[in-house]
Parts: C-alpha cells; sequence; structure tokens
C-alpha cells in the first residue's frame, strides 16, 4: 500500500512504517504546494497530515484510493470529517498527549499577559531602563493571579489541566462547557456570567461549526473591564478586529494569542502592533517530548490502518461499524 506524509516527523516512527507499506515523505519544510499534494495522493492509500493541510471535498476528490487519513494533531478542524466518512475513511488524531503542554503554554500566556513579559523584556533592551529613570512604583506594573477570577471557556481535558494549575497560583476557577462537567473546585457557569466576571478568560474549545467566532465583538465587549483574554485553543474561535480594538482602548489588559485566524499571522495584523498582546506561533503542544509523542500515535493510528484494524484514536469511529 502506498502512503504519503506531507512532513517529517520527530523519532523514527515513519522509518517503522516505510517497513510496512511504500512510504514518501515530503522532504522539505516548504509546505507542500497543492499541486505536488494531489499528484502524490492520487495513488495514494494512507495520508499522514498536519494541521496545515487543508483535507477538504476538493482534496478528496483527487483521491481515489485513499483508505485513511492520520493527522498529527488534537484538532481535526482541518479535515473535512464528514466527507471523510461518506466515505468510510477513518481519520486518526493524537489526544491525550499533549494535554499538559499546551495547558503549560496557556499559563504560559497568562503569566506574561498579566505581569507585562515581553513587554518587560523590550523595555530593558530598548535601553529604557536607565538611571534617570531607575525603579519606580508605577514602573511596568500588571494584574495579580492570585484571588483572580479564571474563566475557562470548554473544560475538557486541557480546560480541567488549565484548572488544576490555575488553583495552585491561588485562583478562582469558573467554566463554561457545552455540557458541565464535575471538576473539583470548578464551578459550572452560563458564558455571559463567564465573560461578565472573569478577569481571566482562556480558551479551550474546539473550533465547530459552533465555535466559530464564538468571542465575537459582543462577547469581547461584554468581558470585565480590565480583564485579559487567552487563546491556545484556534484562531476563528475569537475575533481577532475585535479583540484588538478592545486591547487598543485598554477596555482588556492585554491578551496572549497563540492561534489565528490566518496562520502564520499577516504582519499588518492590527494585534501585532499592541505592545498589551503577547504572541505565539501557534506552540501549544511544541515540546520535544510532546511532539515525539504525538508523532508515534499518528503512526500507530497509521500502522493500524494499514493492518485493517481500527486506529487507537479515531475521530469518526462510525467507520467502522458501516
Ligand atoms: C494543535 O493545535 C493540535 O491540534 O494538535
Amino acid at each position: 500500500m502506498k502512503v504519503f506524509a506531507s512532513h517529517r516527523l520527530p523519532g523514527n516512527g515513519l522509518e517503522t512504517l516505510a517497513q510496512h507499506c511504500d512510504l514518501r515523505v515530503w522532504p522539505r519544510e516548504e509546505p507542500v504546494p497543492n499541486a505536488e499534494l494531489i499528484h502524490s495522493l492520487s495513488d495514494c492509500d494512507g495520508f499522514i497530515c498536519l494541521l496545515t493541510n487543508r483535507v477538504n471535498r476538493d482534496l478528496l476528490t483527487h483521491c481515489p484510493r485513499l483508505r485513511f487519513v492520520s493527522s498529527m494533531s488534537v484538532g481535526v478542524d482541518h479535515v473535512d470529517v464528514p466527507a471523510l466518512t461518506a466515505r468510510g475513511i477513518p481519520l486518526g488524531n493524537t489526544p491525550g498527549v499533549l494535554v499538559d503542554t499546551t495547558a503549560e503554554l496557556a499559563l504560559a500566556l497568562i503569566l506574561a499577559a498579566a505581569r507585562r513579559i515581553p513587554e518587560a523584556d523590550r523595555f530593558v533592551r530598548a535601553g529604557n531602563w536607565r538611571p534617570e529613570l531607575p525603579w519606580r512604583p508605577d514602573m511596568m506594573v500588571g494584574k495579580d493571579l492570585a484571588g483572580a477570577t479564571l474563566g475557562l471557556v470548554g473544560l475538557g481535558a486541557i480546560g480541567q489541566a488549565v484548572a488544576h494549575r490555575a488553583q495552585a497560583f491561588g485562583m478562582r476557577v469558573i467554566a463554561w462547557n457545552r455540557t458541565a462537567k464535575d471538576v473539583a473546585g470548578v464551578r459550572n457557569v452560563s458564558l455571559s456570567e463567564l465573560l461578565e466576571t472573569s478577569d481571566v478568560v482562556s480558551v479551550h474549545v474546539a473550533l465547530t461549526e459552533a465555535t466559530r467566532n464564538l468571542i465575537d465583538a459582543n462577547a469581547i465587549a461584554a468581558m470585565k473591564p480590565g480583564a485579559i483574554l487567552v487563546n491556545t485553543a484556534r484562531g476563528g474561535i475569537v475575533d481577532e478586529a475585535a479583540l484588538a480594538d478592545a486591547l487598543k482602548d485598554q477596555r482588556l489588559f492585554s491578551a496572549g494569542v497563540d492561534v489565528f485566524e490566518t496562520e502564520p499571522v499577516e504582519m499588518d495584523s492590527p494585534l501585532l502592533a499592541l505592545e498589551n498582546v503577547v504572541v505565539a506561533p501557534h506552540i501549544g503542544s511544541a515540546t520535544e517530548r510532546t511532539r515525539a509523542r504525538m508523532a508515534d500515535l499518528a503512526v500507530a493510528n497509521a500502522l493500524a490502518a494499514l493492518e485493517g484494524k481500527p486506529m487507537p484514536h479515531c475521530v469518526n469511529p462510525e467507520v467502522y461499524s458501516a
């Protein structure tokens, strides 16, 4: 069977996979051009992709032999899952292994945004901390986390991992989830109560049609003045233009943004012009250990599919009962 991988993966999982199929790996750092992708997949049984590969109906029309897709990601908003399911194609993803790592990044952004860390770093490097303007009571003052309320939009595994860490910082934690969840020390509230009462709002829902633009201009306007917004989930959930306006007016204190509607973020994004925004290039799962584990799961899903077995982590397991 033929399998195409759109990028090299960490570790030696792809070497193992190559012993079980005719594997072609896109060798370059730059993304595989669309025409090349279509050509490569035209006679492939399997596709190992990244979250940067759009697996949509158009692509699928060029993949007559496709029998499985394995994405090295937990999020699958880059894939048209109903289209795969309609063709009986299982989609694998990599849940679980990136929970702690992503929660750590959320906390890092919360701390960085609350204590203005990147701004302080820029301040020192620019030579603004000088003898005639030394330490002073109002220099670079931020917000305390202890005693503040953290509102989690989404209380899945990552939201819960953020809750535990925030509790260790002395934060009160409230959460909104589509179905309320019983998590120690976390009070379930409506989204409007969360927005109105949280000092920090952190987003942890998957991007779906139901959550697209969930934190829209009205939601941002409903946030507590002086609050902080952090998004480590997906761009497309938060209205970036409305967020930038609220930050520019200093109605919101600051924001930490790891994920953008368009990635890589365009350099003329209004968010990039603001001192009170901490940005990162979608690095929620970016640690050596976690990326290796994600690669291992992506390969395990592919190996199972090659052997005609159910994938260990399948987004659309209904394909197996059809
Ligand atoms: C990262 O964003 C992922 O979905 O794995």
